[in-house]
């Protein structure tokens, strides 16, 4: 395992978030993996919205529907009220799609690897690699807008975004590693949200600081770069 993502793993298994769609503590040291319907809804839901208005949603939809099947079986207009709220409503008709289709045409599992995942509706890029990674223990390079942060200052890349989005991802692939690579894309979002925030990052706590360019030569506050408008 190569080095930033031993400390960041190290990191994590002491500070992760406990968010309920992720494994408990004592199955992540069994390394049981976490239900790839739950990592599916989860990551659907979070993307565009927030952790924190994403908990009681998922908590309510894994309550009613536990299953893809379960969920295949939901009238569309069960579903759409079950979803109000929290916006984006295309999601929601996607959502049911793909429920619809693995339940009736895979047998109720969901694929693993990212080329299928992406044939289904309502999975793009972003969400087949953290499905992949997360649910299926791929090495996929999981990229959002926490790790464009956390790599642009770990790597000091002075482009601007959005051109700086292939180093971005090629340096994220580089190290991610082949052990644990959905709780290195994970430990990579904490870090994001609770370490190397936007605003007054928490440098002196970060598990990678030692090897972190900017911090080493200036702002972190001025990573990523934004093209001049
Ligand atoms: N944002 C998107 N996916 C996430 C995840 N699995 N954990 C925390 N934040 C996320």
């Amino acid at each position: 395992m190569n080095h930033p993502a031993e400390q960041l793993l190290r990191w994590y298994d002491d500070h992760h978030r406990l968010l309920p769609w992720r494994v408990t503590p004592s199955q992540r040291v069994q390394g049981i993996l976490a239900d790839p319907y739950r990592v599916w809804l989860s990551e659907i839901m979070l993307q565009q919205t927030t952790v924190e208005a994403v908990k009681p949603y998922f908590q309510a939809f894994v309550a009613r529907w536990p299953t893809v099947e379960a969920l295949a079986a939901a009238s569309d207009d069960d579903v759409m009220r079950a979803w109000a709220g929290l916006g984006y409503y295309s999601r929601a008709r996607n959502l049911k799609k793909c429920a619809e289709i693995v339940a009736t045409e895979l047998n109720g599992e969901f694929p693993s690897t990212i080329e299928e995942l992406k044939a289904l509706p309502g999975i793009g890029d972003y969400t087949a690699a953290a499905i992949a990674a997360i649910a299926f223990d791929r090495p996929a390079a999981v990229v959002d807008g926490n790790v464009e942060r956390v790599i642009t200052r770990l790597f000091a890349i002075s482009t601007p975004l959005p051109a700086a989005k292939p180093e971005i991802r090629a340096r994220v692939q580089a190290i991610t590693p082949a052990s644990r690579p959905g709780d290195f894309a994970q430990a990579m979002m904490d870090l994001g949200a609770m370490i190397c925030t936007p605003r007054r990052p928490a440098c002196v706590l970060c598990p990678v600081n030692d090897g972190c360019k900017v911090l080493g030569e200036g702002d972190p506050e001025l990573y990523p770069v934004k093209a001049p408008k």
